[in-house]
């Protein structure tokens, strides 16, 4: 098991991941180029196979093409219907966290085993989990991976807007599992990121507020402002209203 990339992907928290969904793939050593530039720590990559989502990205030789550019951590979210059949080409390929979905396993228990095999191929495992998707699915899958990824849109789409849901399974998660690696994607912006850190998360995923930008350094830049803004506004009310912290 890669520690040290993991540790360098939980060192990044908080940290803004952008997801190569919607950048210019006719210039990717470019777009990661300016990603670099603009303090991007970790990336991360939207596999999706036409058959667990509607929409058809890319596979192993888009990672591999990355890997050769960047030294930089690759977080990879499979919305795949059958993990386990791509994850070894995943690893060979470059990627360092492979994120499955919940609801592509059976039960928990397979979830645990998915993620223990995951695991086994030297990289760091994690399992997401669609807003419609009950929490009791995830059972005690949680000891047995790096990341959860709470998805905070249904996964198939960039674009999509923010479902609030995502904040109450964050704060649960947090309290319960306090030294969880958690992570948020989808609809992530100026308006929510703040929403997003506050409820505890560490990692948060952004498409459409960097792409959407002609300066992704700004774009990221605010980004990271609205996050510790908020924890700056959430601390002095608590101070206001006499809370203790
Ligand atoms: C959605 C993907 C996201 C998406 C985020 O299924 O997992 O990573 O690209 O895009 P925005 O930030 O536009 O919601
Ligand atoms: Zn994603």
């Amino acid at each position: 098991m890669n520690r040290a990339v993991l540790d360098s992907i939980r060192n990044a928290a908080p940290g803004i991941l952008p997801s190569l969904l919607q950048c210019d793939f006719g210039n990717l050593q470019t777009e990661v180029e300016r990603l670099v530039a603009a303090g991007t720590e970790v990336l991360h990559l939207d596999v999706m196979d036409g058959h667990f989502v509607p929409n058809l990205t890319y596979g192993m030789p888009i990672v591999e093409g990355l890997r050769r550019h960047t030294d930089l951590p690759l977080d990879v979210h499979l919305m795949i219907s059958d993990p386990l059949a791509y994850a070894q080409p995943m690893v060979d390929a470059g990627a360092d966290l492979l994120t499955f979905h919940i609801e592509a396993v059976d039960s928990a228990e397979h979830a645990a085993r998915v993620a223990h095999s995951i695991r086994e191929m030297g990289v760091g495992a994690g399992v997401a989990i669609n807003p419609e998707t009950s929490m009791d699915t995830l059972g005690d899958c949680l000891d047995e991976v790096d990341m959860v990824l709470v998805m905070s849109v249904q996964a198939g789409f960039g674009g999509q807007s923010f479902n609030p849901i995502a904040l109450d399974r964050i704060r649960q998660l947090r309290q319960r599992y306090p030294e969880l690696l958690i992570e948020i994607d989808g609809g992530i912006n100026l308006e929510t990121i703040g929403r997003a850190r506050q409820a505890g998360c560490d990692l948060f995923v952004v498409g459409s507020a960097i792409f959407g930008q002609d300066d992704y350094s700004a774009a990221i830049a605010s980004l990271g402002r609205a996050m510790v803004d908020e924890m700056i506004s959430d601390s002095v009310a608590t101070d206001e209203s006499g809370d203790s912290r």
